[in-house]
């Protein structure tokens, strides 16, 4: 029997495309070229009813690439979970623990910024979707670099920022969900400000709530620089929220597009799972991240 074709629906925000006519449990390998490309043109792509199993689902994000260790050695480290239900089955409440570490997903950033290799794919689940809010918006920043004039693209050209994890987890008051062994492993890093995508060439801002300061400047004015810059550039017209339902698996480019969840009121279920495509190292590098 012929397989139907994939489509793949731009959304109206000049970044992202809804894939249908595809089944991600089941691809033939010329399939996930054809995806990988979209995907580079694209920067997003949302797939609805998917329905993945855990094993599917890693199955489908090793495509792209070896994967990338979760930071809490003490849960799963194949995934994150992002769940408002807690493992013995009472929903998060406001201000708990891991109501802060959610929370701290709502500000714009780009996954493991913070990690010497950056992911280059985030893969999200949805088991179960908030019946309001709890969006996931997405932000281009190869259109951010493209929209700031000649004179502010040389300032910032060739800049680099510090990222550091725990910086932003103690901005959001959620340090306290990894341990002191697990800090130790997350030092903070630099990376360029304006990146090149590998694939497409394209230039793009890189940036988001774990850069703390501009390499070599004002630890204070950098840092709001960088918050203000971020603000600018994760704006209309370049930001598209997705909102979820079960079922739903969606795979972003963590290079060029920053991402945030949107609130949703505590005692509702959402329960999301996240597998990351580690970055590959320079020639004769090394990614500790790499999960074996
Ligand atoms: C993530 C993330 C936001 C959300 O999975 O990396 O930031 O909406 N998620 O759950
Ligand atoms: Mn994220």
């Amino acid at each position: 029997m012929a397989c139907p074709p994939i489509e793949a629906n731009p959304i109206n925000a000049g970044f992202g495309a809804v894939v249908t006519g595809v089944d991600l449990a089941d691809l033939a390998a010329q399939t996930s070229d054809a995806l990988l490309e979209l995907a580079h043109r694209y920067a997003v792509l949302v797939f609805p009813g998917q329905f993945l199993s855990d094993d599917e689902h890693l199955a489908f994000a090793r495509r792209f690439g070896p994967l990338e260790r979760a930071l809490n050695s003490r849960s799963d480290t194949r995934f994150s979970r992002l769940s408002s239900v807690r493992s013995n089955g009472d929903l998060v409440t406001a201000n708990s623990m891991v109501a802060r570490m959610l929370e701290s997903n709502m500000v714009w950033h780009t996954d493991s910024s913070f990690k010497p290799i950056p992911s280059t794919f985030s893969l999200l689940s949805c088991k179960e979707a908030a019946t309001s809010g709890g969006e996931t918006e997405f932000a281009d920043l190869r259109a951010a670099w493209d929209a700031l004039d000649p004179d502010q693209q040389a300032h910032l050209d060739g800049r680099r920022a510090v990222h550091s994890y725990r910086w932003s987890q103690e901005q959001a008051d959620s340090a306290d969900w990894l341990s002191e062994e697990d800090w130790a492993a997350l030092p903070p890093v630099e990376q360029p400000l304006v990146r090149t995508h590998p694939a497409t060439g394209r230039r793009n801002l890189y940036l988001g709530r774990h850069a703390v300061q501009v390499v070599g400047e004002d630890p204070e004015a950098s840092r709001r620089f960088l918050a203000e810059l971020c603000d600018w550039a994760c704006q209309p017209p370049r930001i598209f929220a997705h909102r979820w339902s079960a079922g739903d698996l969606v795979m972003w480019d963590n290079r060029c597009v920053a991402h945030r969840g949107r609130p949703f009121p505590y005692g509702q279920r959402r329960i999301m799972v996240r597998a990351t495509v580690a970055g590959a190292p320079p020639p004769g590098g090394d990614n500790p991240w790499v999960l074996d």
